[in-house]
């Protein structure tokens, strides 16, 4: 007997290499094998096939059915497979026509009743779908999700037996296509709500401006959660490649992709009690973490002291580099994480130190062994600290104060200040190569001693000189792109210094 090959797709990361599923039968004692390293899921997609195959009045064939997912080195989970097999056996057992099937590939879950279930990840199989120039059937349920490929033929179908209809010719299924959402920004909240704060206000269009990280420090209700809640609103509308590879991390996570998300900058906001395979991702199945699940938006990590520090230490590595790598046994998986790192803390442990009140009871050795619990190297990493402190209450009697601005302003500049950046040197400034700084960024003699004495006063390293520089070159951008000036560095140079303890004389 021949063997029929059905077209179907895995997931490794946010890719999706393609799987021939190759049914064959033969003699012999009736039997139902799949092999191809085959996760639990997937043997048990043997139940549904036969179960989805005898209530719908098809013929389960009598003798041994081998199902073969090839290649057989790539690890295979999740029910995505069901409908390619349940085909490959009806295929194979002359139900269906087996060459009908070229150019489709075929994803999704069977219910026990033929009808299909939505399956995670599979925006990537229609990315590279798309790639091969195939048609994808899907469950309908993911159609909307894999038509956002634009130019890829999805066919949604609800049940086997329209996808064998399908396949016969008796009833081809209808293509969907929708227009892509316009990408959304609606609902997240106005930077109009803050009162005060100007000068974390303008950290924080710094940080939209540059793509630099931040981290705010002050006492509790002082807006630190408000402002970093904003800044998606003030960052610049995303690409379509952005946008569809935040959506690719967001299907195949544990949650899934909501079309009604789509373009919209994540913004995570994981507890202080998150462990490192939350934030990094990672599992027997490595998901996407936090820091992915905010790849092309905004990772807040509120009450920073309070994390792990070993937690804390693993950030490291991807806020460089923009990926992470995880390692297992058998391969690795990599999945993207450029995100903007925003930080909140309190400037001593019971939150008060500095108020004018004078509550403040800390021992200098409290404060500083809280603030130790954030270590050199990830604030080195962070490029803007701004302190955030309690606010005048005069800004709260509603009748005279002036409305702030609102964040359709701000990001009005932010945008142009990112294009004269992607013009110049195709990324935004926090991406900047070292080499790229210093040519960016040319200093006059006097800019040199400035920067000279800042880096004897307040101990910085060659990592944070970098990083002044590369926040010197987005001031300079926020106002029209030339040379960077005094006023700017010294700017920047402020930014290094909130939690310098040396110069706070905590
Ligand atoms: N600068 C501010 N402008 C307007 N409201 C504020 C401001 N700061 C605090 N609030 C009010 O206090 C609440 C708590 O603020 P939050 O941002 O959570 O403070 P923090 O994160 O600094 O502890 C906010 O929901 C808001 O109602
Ligand atoms: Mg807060």
């Amino acid at each position: 007997m021949e063997v029929a090959i059905v077209q179907s797709r895995a997931l490794r990361g946010i890719d999706s290499p393609p799987v021939s599923v190759e049914a064959h039968l033969s003699g012999g004692l009736p039997r139902f094998d799949i092999v191809g390293l085959p996760e639990t899921v997937v043997r048990e997609s043997r139940e549904r096939v036969r179960s989805a195959i005898l209530s719908n009045r098809l013929t389960f064939p009598r003798g041994r059915v081998t199902i073969n997912l090839a290649p057989a080195d790539l690890p295979k989970e999740g029910g995505r497979f069901d409908l390619a097999i349940a085909l490959g056996v009806l295929a194979a057992s002359g139900q269906i026509d087996r060459h009908a099937l070229c150019g489709q590939e075929f994803i999704g879950e069977l219910a026990l009743t033929g009808t299909l279930r939505a399956t995670r990840g599979v925006l990537p199989a229609a990315c590279a779908a798309h790639a091969a120039a195939h048609a994808l059937i899907v469950p309908a349920d993911n159609a909307a999700e894999a038509a956002l490929v634009q130019g890829l033929r999805v066919l949604p179908a609800g049940h086997l037996l329209e996808v064998c209809a399908h396949v016969n010719g008796n009833a081809p299924l209808r293509c969907c296509s929708t227009p892509l959402p316009p990408p959304g920004s609606a609902g997240s909240p106005d930077l109009a709500d803050v009162r005060g704060q100007h000068h974390a206000r303008r950290a924080l269009e710094i940080a939209a401006a540059g793509g630099h990280n931040l981290l705010m420090i002050g006492p509790p209700g002082t807006g630190k959660t408000m402002l970093a809640e904003r800044l998606p609103g003030i960052l610049p509308e995303m690409t379509h490649d952005e946008a569809l590879e935040s959506a690719a991390i967001a299907s195949i996570s544990r949650r899934g992709f909501r079309v009604r998300d789509w373009g919209v900058r994540p913004l995570r906001n994981p507890h202080h009690t998150a462990s490192a395979v939350a934030l990094v991702g990672g599992g027997s199945h490595p998901r996407p973490g936090e820091i992915s699940l905010a790849h092309n938006g905004v990772l807040f990590l509120d009450e920073l002291p309070e994390f792990d520090r070993r937690v804390l230490e693993v950030l490291r590595e991807p806020l460089e580099s923009g990926r992470i790598v995880i390692s297992r046994a058998a391969n690795q998986i990599e999945f993207p994480a450029r995100f903007q790192l925003i930080a909140a803390m309190n400037p001593c442990p019971c939150g008060h130190l500095g108020d004018a009140s004078g509550r403040c009871r800390c021992t200098e050795d409290q404060v500083l062994r809280y603030r130790s619990r954030i270590s050199g190297p990830l604030l080195d990493r962070i490029d803007l600290h701004v302190d955030v402190p309690n606010a005048a209450p005069e800004l709260f009697a509603h009748s005279g104060a002036p409305a702030p601005e609102d964040s359709a302003a701000v990001r009005r500049r932010v945008a142009a200040a990112r294009a004269i950046q992607l013009q110049r040197q195709g990324v935004c400034n926090a991406a900047l190569g070292n080499r790229d700084v210093e040519r960016g960024c040319p200093l006059s003699s006097g800019q040199q001693r400035m920067l000279r004495q800042a880096v004897d006063r307040l101990g910085l390293s060659a990592r944070s000189v970098l990083r002044i520089l590369k926040v010197a070159r987005t001031l300079a951008d926020l106002e029209g792109g030339t040379g960077p000036a005094d006023e700017h560095l010294a700017e920047a140079i402020t930014y290094r210094r909130a939690l310098s303890l040396r110069d706070t004389g905590a």
